[in-house]
């Protein structure tokens, strides 16, 4: 009997014999979510200290960066409708700028975002005196606000993206009474939502009012006007104002005036008619669904070149929208483009201007023991036509 021949194996079919007894990762699977939050240095401020540019990405196209000076969205990449991204926030390519030039782009604004008549309210009978920087106004928590102060990030998650800036606003800061410890939380949603979630805590009655400042154009920073967008803000009713900005205390329908954009109206249509030294609006809104538990839709704009859509939701009662109207020229942004009046809209979300000087409006007053809680979403989208 002929001796069993024995053929030493090829090295291929040795490979293919490891692969099949030793478990191998699945080289082709895709990670299990694309989405990631990572950070890099973006500057110094003007005392030495470090300024952190974190980076939201999610799995549907969307990129948010956010810094650590002023809680600052610096830029806010949306897909059109055929995926083409592109930057939708007005502000600088490096934080420099910011420190001097910047009218809020993208800032955390406080303590009180919005005008106080004169700077000056009362809590429990005591004066309050603020500084007086919009002519005899205090605007957007005064000289040196929140947008103008050093948070401190935290990294929540990477998936969903969520980074959590806080900040120690120290009593007296800004003339503000009350040691107010304050955070914004951003989480970047795989539907293109961008939350923001405020809180704040106080050991003294104090007034809080907080905003987002971004300035957008769905068309792309620096990519022309915002005339020809179209928007529609669910509000029966405005605060109407005085020379300086401040509001009467009435409130007043819209009905009838070039203020209703209760239904989808181009821009450019009414803001000659609304008026203004520059003209534009520059109004709060009183939101028709609030008091609500969760935010509700307040605001849709839709830019019909590109298809961007943005649907701003809120728990807030107003929101004031700002037509860019103070922007001339003057400022160059990011990869160069000088900004124009009416280049971009303003939707921030809030409290009533001036509250703590009008009973009638919904109190701003925060006292200890009590939690400021507010969440404001911004949702992309791409469609083919208003109201889609
Ligand atoms: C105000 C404008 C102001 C702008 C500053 C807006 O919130 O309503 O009147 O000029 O902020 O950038």
């Amino acid at each position: 009997m002929p001796p069993p021949v024995f053929h030493s194996p090829s090295l291929p079919a040795l490979v293919a014999a490891l692969f099949l007894v030793i478990p191998m990762p699945n080289i082709h699977a895709q990670p299990a979510s694309p989405d990631s939050v990572s950070a890099k240095p973006f500057g110094k401020t003007p005392d030495g200290r470090i300024i952190q540019l974190y980076t939201l990405v999610n799995g549907s196209g969307m990129q948010v960066n956010i810094a650590t000076y002023g809680a600052t969205i610096v830029n806010l990449l949306t897909p059109d409708r055929v995926g083409h991204l592109a930057d939708v926030a007005l502000g600088f390519g490096a934080i420099e700028p910011y420190f001097t030039q910047s009218p809020y782009f993208g800032a955390t604004v406080g303590r009180y975002a919005n005008r106080i008549a004169k700077g000056r309210f009362a809590i429990d009978g005591k004066t309050v005196q603020l500084a007086k920087n919009d002519g005899p106004n205090h605007l957007h928590g005064g000289l040196k606000g929140f947008d103008k102060q050093l948070w401190t990030a935290q990294v929540l998650k990477q998936s969903p993206p969520t980074v959590r800036f806080s900040r120690l606003s120290p009593d007296g800061e800004e003339h503000y009474p009350g040691n107010l410890q304050v955070s914004v939380t951003f989480t970047l949603t795989d539907r293109n939502e961008l939350r923001m979630r405020y809180e704040a805590q106080t050991d003294q009655p104090t007034v809080v009012n907080l905003t987002n400042h971004t300035y957008f154009n769905l068309a792309g920073a620096g990519n022309g006007n915002i005339l020809g967008h179209q928007v529609r803000i669910h509000a029966s009713h405005y605060t109407p104002i005085d020379k300086t900005f401040i509001p009467t205390g009435e409130i007043r329908s819209v009905a009838g005036t070039p203020m209703d954009l209760r239904k989808f109206t181009t821009i450019g249509a009414n803001i000659e008619a609304v008026g203004g030294q520059p003209a534009g609006f520059d109004h709060n809104y009183v939101l028709d669904r609030c008091p609500v538990i969760r935010p509700a839709l307040a605001a849709e704009v839709f830019e019909p070149r590109s298809g961007r859509m943005l649907k701003v939701y809120t728990d807030q009662p107003g929101i004031q929208f700002y037509t860019g109207n103070f922007l001339d020229g003057t400022i160059r942004g990011k990869r160069g483009k000088v900004y124009h009046q009416h280049d971009a809209f303003c939707l921030e979300t809030q409290h009533f201007p001036d509250s703590p000087n009008h009973p009638n409006f919904p109190s701003t007053l925060l006292k200890p023991g009590q939690a400021y809680r507010t969440t404001t979403i911004l949702k992309f989208s791409a469609v083919t036509g208003a109201g889609a």
